[in-house]
C-alpha cells in the first residue's frame, strides 16, 4: 500500500462524473470556443443588499469572532422558528427543535454518520442530488434506491419498496421542489411518507432546498407541515439557492427533536459550528422582505419560459416546472442522456447535465440549469435551436 492510498470508505464512491465534462469545457474555452454553461444550479445573482448590510455590520462585531456554539445563537433559532410559522405554518419549539448547519450538503452528509451503522441501509431518490448516496457509503452503509416515477409525479412507489429493505432502512431522502427533475410534491405523497415512515421506523430527511423558488402561483410546502411528520422526520433548509448565497454555506435541521439533538451531538465531535456573522445574516434574510425573492422568480420564470419554448420548438417535450431553477427535459430519441449532452456540447458549444448524473433513473433525461445570466440563457437558446433542430 502507498502512503497516498485513500481508505477504502472513498474508494468505494463512485468516480467524480463531472472531471471529464470540467477537463472538455477547459480545453474548448482554451481553444477560443465561447462555451455556455448551463450545467451548474449556483444562482448568477449576487446575495440580497439587506442581507448583505447584515453581515457587514455583524462581522464588524468582535461579538461574532469567536467559536460559533453548534447549538447557533438565540436570534437565529427564533427567526426560524417564527419563519416556519410564517411561511408553513408549521410549529418550531426555538429551544431543542431547530440549530444551524454550513450548508444542507454538510447536514445530509453529517445526517449519515448520526444514524446509520456500517452495513446499514438508507432509502434514497434517484435521480437525486448526490450526497443522498455519497453520505450512505461513506459511512459504510448502502443507499437503497427509489426511482421516482414521472407517471407518479417523480415521487417513488413506496408500495414498491421490499418488506426486507424497508425492514432494514434507517433513512429516507426526500426533496421537494425535487432537483433534478423539477417536480413538486403531489398532493398527499408527504402524508404517504409519513404512514411508511411510522410504519418502517425509518427516520424521513426531507431536503427543503428549493420551496421558495416556485412560479405560476405555486406556493411549495414543508414536509413538517404534514399532520404526523415531527415524529419520524425532520428538514433541512437551506439559504442556498432561494437566497442567492451559495458561498455563505448557510442552512437549519428542524423537525423531530431528537433527532436534531442526535446531529448536535454528532457535530460536537467534528466541526465548531456555523460562524456567527452569517447566522445574524441568515436572521435578516429570513425576516426580511419577499419582495427580492418574487424578483427573482420572475426572473427565472422567464428564462424558464425561453428554455422551455425553445426545447418545444426544436422537438423536445417538456413540461415547465413549477419550482427549483432546473429544466428537465427527456434525451431525444437515439440518444442517451450522455451522448445527447455531448452532442449539444459539440454543436451548440452549450453544457447540460446528463441525467444519468443524478442516478440511473435520471438515464434518458437532460437537466437545465437556469441560474445564468439572462443573455447567456438566450444565445444558448438560440444555439440550441439552429444546431439541433
Ligand atoms: C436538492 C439539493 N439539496 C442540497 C443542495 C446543497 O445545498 P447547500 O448549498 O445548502 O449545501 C443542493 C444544491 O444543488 C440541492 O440541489
Amino acid at each position: 500500500m502507498a502512503i497516498s492510498d485513500p481508505s477504502k470508505r472513498l474508494e468505494a464512491m463512485p468516480p467524480y462524473k463531472f472531471q471529464e465534462l470540467e477537463r472538455t469545457i477547459a480545453d474548448k474555452r482554451a481553444a477560443g470556443i465561447d462555451v455556455i454553461s448551463l450545467g451548474i444550479g449556483d444562482p448568477d445573482e449576487p446575495t440580497y443588499p439587506h442581507v448583505v448590510s447584515a453581515m457587514q455590520e455583524a462581522v464588524a462585531d468582535p461579538g461574532t469572532h469567536r467559536y460559533p456554539t453548534n447549538r447557533g445563537r438565540d436570534e437565529f433559532r427564533r427567526a426560524f422558528a417564527e419563519f416556519y410559522h410564517r411561511r408553513f405554518g408549521v410549529e418550531i419549539d426555538p429551544e431543542d427543535e431547530v440549530i444551524p448547519a454550513i450548508g444542507a450538503k454538510e447536514c445530509i452528509y453529517n445526517l449519515c454518520f448520526a444514524f446509520l451503522d456500517p452495513g446499514g441501509v438508507a432509502l434514497v431518490s434517484d435521480p437525486g442530488y448526490p450526497v443522498y448516496t455519497g453520505g450512505p457509503i461513506l459511512a459504510g452503509a448502502t443507499p437503497e434506491l427509489l426511482p421516482l416515477v414521472p407517471e407518479l409525479g417523480f415521487t417513488p412507489d413506496l408500495d414498491a419498496v421490499p418488506a426486507e429493505t424497508a425492514a432494514q432502512a434507517r433513512l429516507m431522502f426526500l426533496n421537494y421542489p425535487n432537483n433534478p427533475t423539477g417536480a413538486v410534491v403531489p398532493d398527499g405523497f408527504f402524508e404517504r411518507v409519513v404512514e411508511f415512515a411510522r410504519e418502517h421506523e425509518i427516520l424521513v430527511v426531507h431536503d427543503n432546498a428549493y420551496s421558495e423558488t416556485t412560479y405560476d402561483g405555486y406556493v411549495a410546502p414543508s414536509f413538517l407541515a404534514t399532520p404526523g411528520a415531527k415524529e419520524v422526520g425532520v428538514e433541512v433548509f437551506s439559504l442556498s439557492k432561494g437566497y442567492n448565497m451559495t458561498g455563505w454555506r448557510c442552512a437549519a435541521i428542524l423537525g423531530n427533536a431528537e433527532a436534531v439533538q442526535a446531529y448536535w451531538r454528532l457535530k460536537t465531535n467534528i466541526d465548531s459550528g456555523l460562524f456567527e456573522a452569517i447566522q445574524l445574516a441568515a436572521v435578516a434574510a429570513l425576516r426580511g422582505p419577499a419582495e427580492p425573492l418574487e424578483r427573482m422568480n420572475a426572473i427565472y420564470a422567464r428564462r424558464r419560459d425561453l428554455v422551455v419554448g425553445a426545447l418545444r420548438e426544436i422537438g423536445v417535450e417538456v413540461s415547465a416546472p413549477r419550482g427549483t431553477i432546473y429544466v428537465w427535459a427527456p434525451v431525444p430519441e437515439g440518444h442517451t442522456s450522455t451522448s445527447f449532452a455531448e452532442r449539444v456540447l459539440e454543436q451548440a458549444a452549450v453544457v447540460v447535465s446528463p441525467g444519468s448524473m443524478y442516478g440511473p433513473s435520471g438515464e434518458g433525461f437532460f437537466r437545465i440549469s437556469l441560474a445564468a445570466p439572462d443573455d447567456r440563457i438566450a444565445e444558448a437558446v438560440e444555439r440550441m435551436r439552429e444546431h439541433l433542430s
